[in-house]
């Protein structure tokens, strides 16, 4: 069942443009919330929201109505636009020229920046991609439902933009009753194949569900990671219980938070589990490796509708010859093949390969290939200027 007991549906196409309103200019991550929200992935939220939720999700993780919800999901729009904003109005909400919604405005208000931050990230550092992201966003919040009107286009992997409604008809369809979802900002590494493949030991199928919304300048860039996951996918998983899709929000680096976001979310695509292994949506230190496992302690799993699957941190072990944990491996430090997230970025951008117990060869291939070309683009693009 959806979260909130119904699937959000707010997409009407045929709802006429009226280019008289007053114009909301959105981001890039409101523009993905605002697909999200139509799309029913944030089920029970028909928009963005108001003042009573958003205090309710700060201080209690809950929506007001009481069901877990644990990031806010607002409209900031800045002092001029404020001005003219009018309760009861409609307006278009709208990126680049391009209108893709209308929101009927329910709220006005200001919100507290620095309590938002310390209590959704933990910290107030603005070293923190989120809270960064927070501090610059303008500084009044708008609420109200939302429909959308105009699809964003998607020119890269089209095919893997699913809905809900479609990711739940097509687990139907392949019979499968128990779904574990994952989620990834990365690409798949033999730690993330080995929890994968442990839960699907458990269930009917597997849903890949890697986030291709924005995500900070050195994470891999989502049109990379997707050839990776395809070629993963090809080789070594089965292809009757496997489905890959996208997730196109933006990434919060939450972490404890975010994962009980992402669990569900996953749950509104049809999920009946979710992975949680170490520092989930983690950056740099902020969190603690097994805070975003300790957090769902919160809420009863019938409330979160979503069987979390927690993880150790895994990792190959030269002495097992096996990928292991220290729950199931009793060898040394010494003899584990760990490599921490920057060193293997570092690494696949000098067109390095990390060792083949870490990292697939064929998915470092396309990684390396994917970088490369990438960064002669980049280079291509500075020289011009
Ligand atoms: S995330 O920001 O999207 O969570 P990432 O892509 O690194 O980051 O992780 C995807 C999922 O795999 C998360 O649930 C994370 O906790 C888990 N994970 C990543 N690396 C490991 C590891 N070595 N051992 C166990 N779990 C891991």
């Amino acid at each position: 069942m959806p979260h909130g007991g119904n699937l959000i549906n707010r997409i009407n196409g045929d709802e006429p443009i009226d280019s008289s309103r007053l114009l909301i200019e959105l981001d890039t991550l409101e523009l993905n919330d605002l697909l999200l929200i139509a799309t029913g992935a944030y089920s029970p939220l028909t928009g963005f929201i108001g003042k009573e939720d958003y205090r309710s999700i700060l201080f209690d993780m809950r929506l007001s109505s009481g069901l877990p919800w644990s990031l806010p999901i607002t409209l900031a729009i800045n002092e001029i636009t404020a001005a003219k904003i009018k309760i009861g109005e409609k307006v278009n909400l709208a990126k680049d020229g391009i209108i893709y919604g209308t929101m009927e405005i329910q709220e006005l208000y200001l919100p507290n920046k620095e309590l938002e931050a310390k209590l959704v990230y933990q910290t107030t550092d603005i070293k923190h991609p989120g809270v960064k992201k927070l501090m610059e966003r303008p500084n009044f919040y708008v609420s109200g439902p939302i429909t959308l009107i105009n699809l964003p286009k998607y020119t890269t992997f089209p095919s893997y933009y699913l809905t809900p409604i479609e990711t739940r008809e097509t687990f139907k369809k392949l019979g499968w009753k128990t779904v574990v979802g994952f989620q990834t900002r990365n690409p798949i590494h033999r730690a993330h194949e080995y929890i994968q493949k442990t839960a699907l030991e458990m269930v009917d199928g597997l849903f890949l569900h890697p986030l291709v919304g924005e995500t900070k300048a050195d994470d891999i860039p989502s049109d990379i990671r997707m050839e990776s996951y395809e070629i993963l996918l090809n080789n070594y998983y089965p292809k009757d219980r496997t489905l890959l899709s996208v997730f196109p929000a933006s990434m919060r680096y939450a972490g404890p938070r975010e994962a009980i976001f992402h669990a569900i979310v996953r749950k509104n695509y049809g999920c009946t589990h979710f992975i949680v292994g170490r520092d989930h949506a983690g950056v740099g230190n902020y969190y603690g490796t097994y805070d975003a496992q300790k957090i769902f302690q919160h809420f009863s799993i019938n409330e979160l509708g979503i069987t979390p699957l927690f993880f150790e941190h895994s990792f190959y072990c030269k002495k097992c010859e096996n990928m292991a944990s220290a729950k199931t491996c009793p060898h040394d430090k010494n003899d584990h093949v760990i490599l921490s997230g920057t060193k293997v970025r570092q690494m696949l951008k000098n067109g390095e390969y990390p060792p083949k117990e870490f990292s697939r060869p064929e998915v470092v291939e396309v990684l390396i290939k994917g970088l490369k070309e990438n960064n002669a683009i980049f280079e291509e693009v500075s020289n011009d200027e």
